[in-house]
């Protein structure tokens, strides 16, 4: 697998894990190509990683006049409600910014779900200026992941599974069960970097299956392989308590496997 696993000692160092790869990427693709274009998941997982970003030294060593913020997916409800994507992630970082990122791209909920995700994908094609625009995209996407294998709102059994086209599809169920947009595998796959972050002991289970089997196919998370680029898995010893011994250089450090 096109993929490098990192074990945390536990939740905490995880999410510091996820907050230095944003600010390690944005400053790379922003040294590269002058801005980043950076895709943010919603859920409990990343809520503690989304406020450090909003938090020294992570808000100061961002490059935020260069981003644009995209969402994976999105409920849709209004942004008020606890249940948004974007709405936590305005509370838990945005609005605490000192300096405004070049673009905040929140996916549109206030219409029928198949015109949001029409309109979020019309969004997206123009933010990269082509169509047809090649690999990469996204210059970093974080992804987490469900007991059942979902990821972004690609939901086991979904037809989103199999769009071949689209960069953004309207899907409905999940936790809480929504009417949700979710951008595609397709769409994810052109990214140049995606981090999961999975952590926790409600993970382990999913986690082994994902990554070493026994192998079950139609898991959402598996339609996920980067077309170049590598897939970093940030887990915690909780998350990773299935997985079999790793040399101790692979644990709570940089290095992958
Ligand atoms: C969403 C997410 C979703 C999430 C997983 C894990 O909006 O629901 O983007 O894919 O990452 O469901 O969620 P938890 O972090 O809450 O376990």
């Amino acid at each position: 697998m096109n993929a490098d696993i990192v074990i945390c000692a536990d939740h905490d160092q995880a999410v510091r894990a996820a907050a230095e790869e944003m600010v390690l990427g944005a400053r790379d693709a922003v040294a590269r190509d002058g801005s980043a274009s950076i895709a943010l998941s919603g859920g409990a997982t990343p809520r503690a990683f989304h406020r450090l970003l909003g938090q020294s030294p992570f808000a100061v060593e961002m490059p935020w006049e260069q981003i644009h913020l995209f969402w994976v997916d999105e409920r849709l409800v209004s942004y008020d409600h606890p249940d948004s994507n974007f709405g936590a992630a305005r509370r838990d970082f945005i609005d605490a910014l000192h300096r405004r990122p070049a673009g905040i791209h929140p996916i549109p909920v206030g219409g029928k779900p198949p015109e949001m995700a029409q309109r979020y994908e019309q969004a997206l094609r123009r933010h990269f200026r082509s169509p047809g625009a090649p690999a990469p995209t996204f210059d970093l996407v974080f992804l987490g992941l469900g007991t059942d294998g979902h990821t972004a709102s690609l939901l086991p059994g979904s037809a989103a599974l199999k769009e071949p086209q689209r960069w953004a599809v309207a899907v409905k169920g999940g936790q809480p069960d929504l009417w949700r947009v979710s951008m595609t595998a397709i769409l994810l796959n052109r990214a140049r970097r995606i981090v999961v972050l999975a952590t926790g002991a409600a993970k382990a289970d999913i986690v082994q299956r994902v990554l070493v089997g026994p192998f079950s196919p139609g898991l959402p998370v598996q339609a996920v392989k980067l077309e170049t680029g590598r897939t970093l898995w940030l887990l915690d010893r909780a998350s990773a308590s299935n997985l079999p011994p790793t040399p101790p250089a692979a644990e709570s450090g940089r290095s992958g496997s």
